[in-house]
């Protein structure tokens, strides 16, 4: 019950790892705001979290964030934890990819993270409440895919954009810390997942010889907003099975 008394918003909350997320902290005692586009999935998933409310947003728009900080403030008091977990991927070749192809990708990943940010630091600061945030970034920071520009460039700055929000809100006490997820099974990566060569691709190059759940990275969520993590802000925890450790000489299952 590492979250008793305490509000946790989650951005992405309707299913996968947001929804992961959301209910690892009710299950350890926090009141949850599952904040996400998908009302009807949002509203189902809400329902089985007991004192918890979902709340429709879209997460790359200031005027919806801003609404949303403040519902979540007048129902349950307020915020002590944000997991900026909304994302898409989008992957498309350099050459194909339009411009509102880019735009979309960096405002609802990484845009939304410095709304979220920006207005529950706010609030935190004036209420003197000593906040953690959880960012979900990737293991696309370091290794991609040459259809990923957008995708990867939004992880890289999630990356940048926790160190660069730790030191300004380390004085207030406030943690900020991000998640690179490797191969987590959901709906955003059921396509290859479902795909039996991609599949043992992806296995070849997972030395623990399984993809990543949802509790996984619940799991490394909850710690990073718990008093557990005291002294740990800025950082990216990779949540990869072992992928970044391997080298070309290794052989390949
Ligand atoms: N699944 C993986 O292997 C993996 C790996 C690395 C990082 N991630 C990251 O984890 C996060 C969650 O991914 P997932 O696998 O659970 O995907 P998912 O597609 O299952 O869930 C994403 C959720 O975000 C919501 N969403 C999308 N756009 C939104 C917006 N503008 N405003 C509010 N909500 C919005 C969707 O409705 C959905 O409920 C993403 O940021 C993703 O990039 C996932």
């Amino acid at each position: 019950m590492r979250f008793k008394d305490k509000v946790a918003l989650v951005t992405g909350a309707a299913q996968g790892i947001g929804f992961g997320c959301a209910k690892r902290f009710a299950e350890e005692g926090a009141q949850v705001a599952l904040v996400d586009l998908n009302e009807e999935v949002g509203r189902k998933s809400a329902a089985t979290l007991p004192g918890s409310a979902f709340l429709r947003c879209d997460a790359g728009i200031k005027a919806e964030v801003d609404r949303t900080i403040a519902a979540t403030i007048e129902r349950f008091g307020r915020i002590d934890v944000v997991v900026n977990n909304a994302g898409i991927v989008r992957p498309k070749p350099l050459l194909e990819m339009a411009e509102e192809d880019f735009d979309l990708v960096i405002r609802t990943n990484l845009k939304s993270t410095f709304l979220f940010t920006q207005g529950a630091a706010r609030h935190m600061i004036e209420r003197g409440i000593k906040g953690a945030f959880v960012n979900m970034s990737s293991t696309s920071t370091t290794i991609t895919m040459p259809t990923h520009t957008a995708y990867a460039s939004s992880k890289g700055g999630i990356s940048s954009m926790t160190k660069a929000v730790s030191l300004a809100l380390a004085p207030h006490g406030i943690r900020v810390n991000a998640i690179g997820p490797g191969t987590i099974e959901t709906d955003m990566t059921a396509r290859l997942l479902n795909d039996p060569k991609s599949r043992s691709n992806i296995l070849s190059r997972t030395p623990l010889g399984r993809f990543g759940t949802t509790g996984d990275v619940a799991a490394v969520a909850a710690f990073l907003a718990s008093e557990d993590a005291a002294y740990l802000t800025g950082q990216t925890i990779y949540l990869e099975g072992g992928r970044m450790g391997l080298n070309y000489v290794m052989p390949v299952a």
